[in-house]
């Protein structure tokens, strides 16, 4: 028996300020881009921004329903817009971002685990990594390489 260890790196800045000017403007997008969330359920309204290799911003918000589980992430309602709109442009960064209807987010809003595989497919078919940018409503921004450092171990279609 051996031990696998994984590691992973994040970027942390101490707020949104210190980020490099392309990344402040993509995630000033997902934040205009939450408002238009359609989360009457939850109350939790999430926005994604995300900027093509031809320098496009496609913008995606969460789209609740009353059959819960046909309920659509941001991240997903944008990189599916962004495919069908651009199918043979790649995803260059995607900014994530959420406001609560509950408390103020102090720490990145990180991507639910679909959300994860779906960009990690894109990544897969451009063979390309996706830098991604994730912030709650204040405080610290992370800021990923590739989807892969917050899911290591990826299932995708080498294994079929
Ligand atoms: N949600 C997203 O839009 N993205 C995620 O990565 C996590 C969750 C949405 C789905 C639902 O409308 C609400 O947040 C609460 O789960």
């Amino acid at each position: 028996m051996k031990i696998l260890k994984l590691d992973t790196q994040i970027e942390v800045y101490s707020d949104v300020q210190e980020l490099p000017e392309a990344d402040q403007i993509l995630l000033k997008a997902a934040k205009a881009s939450l408002l238009n969330a359609y989360a009457p359920y939850s109350k939790f309204k999430v926005g994604a921004a995300l900027r093509l290799s031809n320098d496009k911003v496609i913008i995606g918000s969460n789209q609740e329903n009353a059959a819960f589980p046909l309920t659509l992430c941001a991240e997903r309602v944008a990189i599916f817009a962004a495919a069908s709109q651009f199918p043979d442009t790649p995803i260059q960064s995607i900014a994530i971002t959420a406001k609560s209807g509950s408390q103020v987010l102090h720490q990145p809003v990180t991507p639910c685990g679909s959300c994860r595989q779906v960009i990690h497919e894109s990544e897969f078919r451009f063979e390309q990594p996706i830098r991604v940018i994730l912030h709650g409503e204040t405080g610290e921004v992370y800021v990923l390489h590739s989807i892969k450092d917050i899911l290591p171990l990826t299932f995708d279609a080498n294994f079929l």
